[in-house]
């Protein structure tokens, strides 16, 4: 069974395939008698769950099994979470191991790997991010208890965006909408411009933005281990994920640094900046801000509209249809990737660089 692991101190190993018996992971460097809530992970997986029209019709339970390393609801060595594939029909799958769908893993993996099999994406399915916002619960839990606390939301879908700059509340209470936008108005648009694309047997893409509260000055690794490179190496192990901005990222390059510089203030006897354009982060560590990151996702890459592919067995242009039951936008499941993520990269650098570990 091939292992993907990641991480220092906090090490996670995703295994598994989306139409094996199972997927999950393994966490190694929890520590020892940490409490793990198990309804916590309930309501991280509720929120991955699609929801109404606007996700898959794939429909699973991800019951998340705590088969290993938990004793009486405590930590008590690796854990190891396992969550069923119960609901699978591999036959919509079986044409793209000839004819691969263009924007998936299809036709590199085919070409890659002898005797691939695309069956439910295989490993490079949005279903393989199940476990880990299991185990990005877990590391939730652990950082609450420390006063750092992380929400994402929907920022963007298709044409509508949210212009807005929001609080961490007004993200947090974003979970329980639909597409996770930040307001009712939003949310009724962002979900419109779904169902349209769905109905167009198209797809859209869209981007979420993170927010990670109570990260201490000076919080996090430097270099290779940094803050934002551990996050941003999180946000693009996400499939389908294709752009990481932290702060004003990209706008940064057209502003002068008197523009952009945050700069500092006493307040309340505590050092705080005036701004928060570079998203928390100076130098790799946190300077005291919140930590602001967007995350840009493309649109679902399975559409029923007819796309021009290649016959791998007669090596010849082709067509593919794709019937099977894909999200027609990722982004509102994927917010509750994407908080998961980053609370595994903050965990790790908290086990790693923080001097009271
Ligand atoms: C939560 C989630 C759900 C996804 N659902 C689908 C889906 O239903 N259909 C699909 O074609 N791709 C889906 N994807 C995206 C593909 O897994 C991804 O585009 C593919 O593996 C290729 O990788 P890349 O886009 O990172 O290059 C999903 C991704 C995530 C994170």
């Amino acid at each position: 069974m091939e292992i993907y692991s990641v991480g220092n101190k906090l090490r996670i190993g995703l295994f598994g395939k989306s139409h094996a018996e199972s997927i999950g992971c393994y966490i190694d460097g929890l520590p020892l008698g940490m409490e793990i809530d198990a309804d916590g992970i309930a309501r991280a997986m509720d929120l991955r769950r699609p929801k109404g029209g606007i996700g898959t019709p794939r429909r699973e339970k991800d019951e998340v099994i705590l088969e290993e390393g938990v004793i009486d609801g405590k930590v008590a060595g690796r854990v190891l979470i396992r969550i069923m594939n119960r609901n699978k029909d591999s036959s919509a799958y079986d044409g793209f191991n000839v004819t691969p769908r263009p924007g998936h893993a299809d036709l590199p993996a085919l070409i890659k790997f002898e005797g691939f099999e695309v069956a439910g994406g295989a490993q490079f399915s949005g279903r393989m991010t199940a476990p880990l916002v299991a185990a990005g619960a877990i590391a939730q839990q652990y950082l609450a208890a420390k006063g750092i606390r992380i929400a994402a939301y929907s920022k963007q879908i298709a044409d509508v965006i949210d212009t807005e700059e929001r609080t961490f509340e007004e993200m947090e209470a974003s979970r329980s909408r639909k597409t996770r936008a930040a307001d009712d108005a939003l949310d009724a648009r962002m979900e419109e411009a779904i169902l349209k694309a769905s109905a167009d047997g198209d797809s859209v893409g869209g981007i979420v933005g993170c927010m990670a509260i109570g990260l201490p000055i000076g919080f996090g690794g430097i270099w290779f281990d940094a803050l934002d490179v551990s996050v941003a190496r999180m946000m693009f192990s996400i499939p389908a994920v294709k752009g990481v901005e932290f702060g004003k990222g990209f706008g940064l390059a057209s502003m002068r640094g008197s523009e952009s510089n945050d700069q500092y203030a006493v307040k309340d006897g505590r050092i705080s900046a005036l701004s928060n354009n570079m998203g928390g982060v100076c130098g790799g560590m946190s300077d005291g801000m919140p930590l602001t990151f967007s995350v840009a996702f493309k649109p679902t890459p399975s559409i029923s509209k007819p796309q021009r592919t290649v016959n791998l067995r007669e090596m010849r242009d082709d067509t593919v249809e794709i019937k099977g039951r894909h999200d027609p936008c990722i982004v509102p499941r994927a917010a509750a990737v994407v908080e998961a993520m980053a609370a595994i990269a903050i965990m790790d650098q908290d086990l790693s660089f923080q001097s009271d570990q």
